[in-house]
């Protein structure tokens, strides 16, 4: 059934697929007719303090504004994250900001977290029913100064506390300048320490501790790798998340987008993707717990990133074409 979507949708722009897509979703979730999509096999996970129905999760930048989750629950997700949303809303890069790569099975975007603004996605999430575990994925505005980036994190952090099962602190997207240079020692000693005591205040006055997680890079070498892992376990963060898109074109060479500008997903950021799990897992041993994610496109390759590390897995490209059986099969190969 899928694969006769996914070809009416492939013959459209990847952006104007997505939209029409997500909207006819939400239509049928409407008039409730995705009653017949079944759960898949469930295996518990608990990680973060958090109990996942299952270890597959959705990835951020497919929800960026909060607008569909309770449709997306029924295609089988263990856990959902949205966002990336930043303070004030942005409508992103110019169009067209992502092309498919179907050949590869890969895709190049540059949205830059266009995106509604924290606060209405906030109100987005009050009107949802979703009762599962969700994420709500964080970052700057565009004109805010790199120098300026913890108030963003700052202010989107308190708006989620209440509403979000963990958070994540995007520091890791190619398509907003400098974000990048947050990975780096200095700054990130800095953000994490702000994010530590502003996350014990409001533990303090909601009552509840909301774990955190930091989203990296796969383009950062073992050294830059190095100094982050030092912080995530000096600041004892809740989980990493690994990883984001790629800037490097060297899985992509022959295809005709391969000037695009953007961050690379889908199958040509596997290998990338799996070797920073692996390191992560041998300097962090086990203290913080590692979500794997990039171009997981068969249960195959989900095994494949648990057994070099992760507790947990999140997919986008693999849902685009490979259709919710991804979802399924994984569950099944990891109960
Ligand atoms: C993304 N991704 C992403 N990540 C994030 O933290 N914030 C975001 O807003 C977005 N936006 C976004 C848009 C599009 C079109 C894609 C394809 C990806 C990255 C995503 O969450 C994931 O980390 C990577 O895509 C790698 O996983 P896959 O796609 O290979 O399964």
């Amino acid at each position: 059934m899928y694969s006769i979507i996914r070809s009416l949708l492939f013959k459209l722009d990847p952006e104007l697929a997505h939209h029409l897509a997500m909207k006819t979703f939400k239509l049928l979730h409407g008039f409730g007719l995705l009653y017949c999509l079944k759960e898949p096999k469930t295996s518990p996970r608990l990680v973060m303090g958090l109990k996942f129905k299952n270890l597959v999760g959705l990835a951020a930048g497919l929800d960026k504004n909060a607008e569909y989750i309770d449709c997306l629950s029924k295609l089988g997700f263990g856990f959902i994250e949205v966002g990336t949303v930043t303070p004030n809303p942005q409508p992103g890069n110019e169009k067209p900001r992502s092309f498919r790569l179907t050949e590869e099975e890969g895709i190049i975007n540059r949205f830059g977290f266009n995106n509604v603004g924290i606060h209405q996605v906030i109100n987005n999430i009050k009107k949802s029913s979703y009762k599962g575990v969700l994420g709500i994925n964080i970052g700057k505005n565009f004109n805010t100064k790199i120098e300026n980036a913890v108030q963003d994190y700052l202010i989107c952090f308190r708006e989620s506390y209440a509403y979000a099962s963990y958070i994540t602190i995007n520091i890791s997207s190619p398509n907003t300048k400098g974000l990048r240079d947050l990975q780096q020692g200095k700054y990130l000693e800095n953000l994490l320490n702000k994010l530590k005591i502003e996350q014990s205040k409001l533990k303090k006055l909601h009552g509840k501790y909301v774990p955190v997680a930091i989203k990296i890079s796969p383009d950062n070498s073992q050294k830059e790798l190095s100094v982050i892992c030092n912080l995530l376990l000096k600041y004892k963060l809740d989980a990493v998340i690994a990883t984001n898109t790629s800037v490097s074109r060297k899985e992509v060479i022959n295809s005709v987008y391969v000037k695009e500008e953007g961050g690379l997903s889908g199958k040509p950021l596997q290998k990338k993707s799996l070797s920073t799990i692996k390191f992560l897992h041998n300097k962090l041993n086990g203290k913080i717990p590692i979500i794997g994610v990039g171009g997981i496109m068969s249960a195959d390759d989900a095994k494949q990133k648990i057994k070099y590390g992760s507790e947990l897995i999140q997919i986008y490209s693999g849902l685009i074409f490979k259709g919710h059986r991804l979802v399924h099969e994984i569950c099944r190969a990891t109960n």
